[in-house]
């Protein structure tokens, strides 16, 4: 299979990775120091999260680590994408862990033995709930708490990590956990959500200034981008719930960070809201501090309608039947009708293009655009099961081998993207949804822990090797 893939085209020193989350796979949640993050505190909210399940014990990284890392190598990863957890670090928002810091001390130094370069990221939306009770994200000081996190984690791991991420998706962590109500801290508040994202970014600016000062080498941040595409293209109403998407999911990220501004349009759209009041002077110098690359997280575009959907149209998917309300600030009233494509476990469209649409052209609209990294890229399909040793699982194979394609034909096209992270390495605990949807090339079995490779891990590796092969020819 792999060979239908025109690995030659990719740079020589392309990075093939995987990636995790702490509170997705690491359990031991209240171990070693380790106090509540929000996602813990959110779990045990009824209805929260679906199946009542919990990050307690995920899927027990944190005792199978060596395991694990094994397995990264058997797979001939050549970077791990993980997060440190801000809760076990410093939990309760108190003094720092030993205990915490010395788990990813471990961890870098099995990742370094095994050949396998660590990519740290310093906030995969687990807040420490002492924070939250102090306002969370929504509160400015959370960014200047962050910056202290994050030159504790380099003091420790700076001599052997040369790779910083400040946020994973902030996205998510600001308008979904804020607003939406779908993810923690569970709140249905657009203010505090806009809040939630000004003081992120300063959050970023300030961690990647004081990183820098630390001598940090690589220092990005990962978004989630997407295509936000007009559903009937030649109407204006449709039209402008394209230009408010992508003004919400992209430019409110990009812009800041790239250019030092927020998008005028997306200011008019939340004028109600309180965004511009957040702007304190020097803080767009300080989020535009420069980055030495960016991570794409990318898993479908939106077909995206200003109108509302036909009468009978079928409610998406839902993790639990607990209200929520719309991640769109100032834009609730967007929709997103069926384009008919295929679609995962998750209900997202299938749709490889995309991945290169997008590539493509972030590098065209931002004259400055570091090197690009997809950082994120997988999906949940249904019927994982082992049998005899082996877990068929067609669709995913075919999922990332698309996906893949399509990494190469951006690069064809003039993006400048030097890595890819498949989602995930190991099934894991999928936030609200908990651990009914898998992303794993890794099979993990729930009641041992077990872990068994699917067969779209082997195509991967195969992936990988045969990557290797084709440079050194
Ligand atoms: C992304 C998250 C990641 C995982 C995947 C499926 O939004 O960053 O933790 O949940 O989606």
């Amino acid at each position: 299979m792999p060979q239908q893939l025109e690995l030659s085209n990719l740079p020589q020193n392309f990075l093939w990775g995987s990636a995790t989350a702490a509170a997705q796979i690491e359990g031991a949640g209240h171990e070693d120091g380790k106090q509540d993050s929000i996602w813990d505190a959110f779990a045990r909210v009824p209805g929260a999260v679906a199946g009542g399940d919990t990050p307690e014990v995920a899927v027990d990284h944190y005792h199978r680590m060596p395991q694990d890392v094994a397995l990264m190598k058997r797979l001939g990863l050549q970077s791990y994408r993980f997060s440190t957890s801000w809760a076990r670090i410093k939990p309760g928002d108190g003094d720092l862990n030993k205990q915490g810091l010395a788990f990813y001390s471990r961890l870098v130094d099995e990742l370094l033995e095994a050949g396998i370069l660590p990519w740290l990221t310093l906030y995969h939306w687990d807040l420490p709930q002492a924070v939250q009770e102090k306002g969370g994200w929504a509160n400015r000081d959370t960014a200047y708490r962050f910056r202290d996190y994050a030159s504790a984690v380099h003091d420790v791991l700076g001599d052997r990590v040369n790779h910083w991420t400040t946020f994973n998706e902030p996205l998510c962590s600001s308008l979904i956990g804020y607003a939406g109500g779908e993810h923690a801290p569970g709140l249905q508040d657009p203010v505090a959500a806009l809040a939630a994202v000004h003081h992120q970014h300063l959050g970023h600016g300030l961690a990647t200034r004081a990183l820098r000062e630390m001598g940090a080498e690589q220092i990005g941040i990962t978004l989630n981008l997407t295509n936000a595409v007009p559903n009937d293209p030649s109407d204006p109403v449709d039209l402008d719930a394209a230009r408010r998407l992508d003004a919400l999911w992209n430019r409110m990220f990009l812009e800041p960070m790239l250019l030092g501004q927020y998008p005028e349009d997306l200011l008019q759209d939340v004028a109600h809201l309180g965004l511009a009041e957040r702007i304190q002077p020097g803080d767009l110098e300080i989020i535009s501090a420069p980055i030495d690359f960016l991570g794409v997280n990318h898993y479908h575009d939106d077909n995206v309608s200003g109108h509302p959907l036909p009468p009978g149209t079928p409610p998406g998917l839902q993790p639990t039947p607990r209200p929520k309300s719309s991640p769109f600030p100032g834009s609730e009233h967007l929709t997103f009708p069926s384009r008919n494509l295929p679609r995962t476990a998750m209900g997202w469209e299938v749709n490889p293009d995309g991945l290169r649409t997008l590539l493509v052209r972030l590098g065209q609209e931002y004259p400055n655009l570091p090197p690009l990294y997809v950082t994120e890229n997988g999906a949940a399909y249904e019927g994982d099961e082992v049998i005899d040793g082996r877990v068929a699982d067609p669709e995913r194979a075919e999922y990332i081998r698309q996906h893949v394609t399509a990494v190469i034909q951006a690069v064809e096209e003039g993006a400048d993207v030097r890595g890819y992270f498949v989602w995930s390495l190991l099934d894991n605990f999928e936030w609200a949804w908990g651990y009914e949807k898998r992303f794993g090339i890794v099979h993990v079995d729930y009641d041992s822990f077990e872990r068994t490779i699917k067969d779209s891990g082997h195509l991967y590796a195969s992936v990988i090797a045969e990557h290797s092969r084709v440079r050194a020819a």
